[in-house]
């Protein structure tokens, strides 16, 4: 069997040592996130070696208009649904605003919730100086953290809308936060929207795997949320690439049953109990 992240030997899960094992080598991975149980065994029975419970829940699963309102209980239990339904992928759990800027006491707190009531590997959180503290806390207590860096969601309304972060000298900013938090532990780092010469940088920098979403191809890893790639967002970002047209198809196939319905061609005899 491979030892290969993506599509690799299943039976056990897979660790934050295994990902950190696979950058000298070069593999580069795929990372989804997931909400529901359901998808979530789709995506592990594919070999998805890292699945995220983001904070995007916010928008794709409660149907807000930004990542900021939703709330450790709103993700708990999604969480504690994609480890119920894989057996092979970490499962990283994102931390949602509000949740643990506070302190390292909040974010420890906040963490502990998830790796207990929902059974996550890991966790996620946003920012770079400002939450070093938090990291080191986490990482003490034996809680990988994944970083993400870029355009972190969380700050939206700090950043005026969701833009590239990066260019010029933000770049060499966000090149000393990667540093300071591969340097606090954490296991890996996001990078989002970001330039792609920038995000090859930083790649080259760190010895932890960078994952990229909207940061170009030289990143260790990519990351999509899975209602865009698979085609069901409406207005997708312009790093988003669509695999499936999932909105077309659940739109044909609904049209159908209920056109079934009016005619009364469902349910037919064999849908039907005698
Ligand atoms: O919340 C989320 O889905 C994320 C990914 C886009 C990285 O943070």
């Amino acid at each position: 069997m491979s030892s290969a992240l993506y599509g690799g030997a299943a039976g056990r899960r897979v660790t934050v040592r295994d990902i950190q094992a696979a950058k000298p080598g070069g593999e580069k991975w795929p990372m989804v996130t997931a909400y529901d149980a359901m998808t979530a065994r789709v995506f592990d029975d594919a070999g998805i070696p890292v699945m995220l419970v983001g904070d995007s829940a916010a928008m794709v699963v409660y149907g807000y208009d930004s990542t900021l309102p939703v709330t450790v209980d709103d993700l708990i239990p999604l969480t504690a649904a994609v480890v119920r339904g894989s057996s092979r992928a970490l499962v990283v759990a994102d931390l949602p605003f509000g949740s643990y800027q506070a302190s390292p006491a909040q974010a420890l707190e906040t963490a502990a919730r998830f790796m207990k009531e929902a059974g996550a590997h890991a966790v996620k959180l946003e920012g770079g100086h400002r939450v070093l503290p938090q990291v080191e806390a986490l990482v003490s207590a034996g809680i990988p953290v994944m970083g993400h860096l870029g355009l972190t969601p969380q700050s939206v309304n700090a950043f005026g809308g969701y833009r590239v972060q990066g260019r010029g000298q933000s770049g060499d900013e966000l090149m000393a936060d990667a540093k300071a938090l591969e340097h606090a532990g954490a296991f890996s780092l996001v990078l989002e929207c970001v330039p792609t010469d920038l995000a090859d940088r930083v790649t080259a920098a760190l010895s932890i795997p960078t994952i990229g979403i909207g940061a170009g191809p030289g990143t260790d890893a990519q990351v999509l949320v899975w209602q865009d790639l698979m085609g069901l967002t409406e207005r997708p970002a312009k790093f988003v690439k669509k695999y499936f047209d999932l909105h077309g198809e659940m739109d044909r196939a609904v049209r159908a049953f209920a056109d079934e319905v009016s005619s009364g061609a469902f349910p037919a005899k064999e849908h039907s109990y005698s």
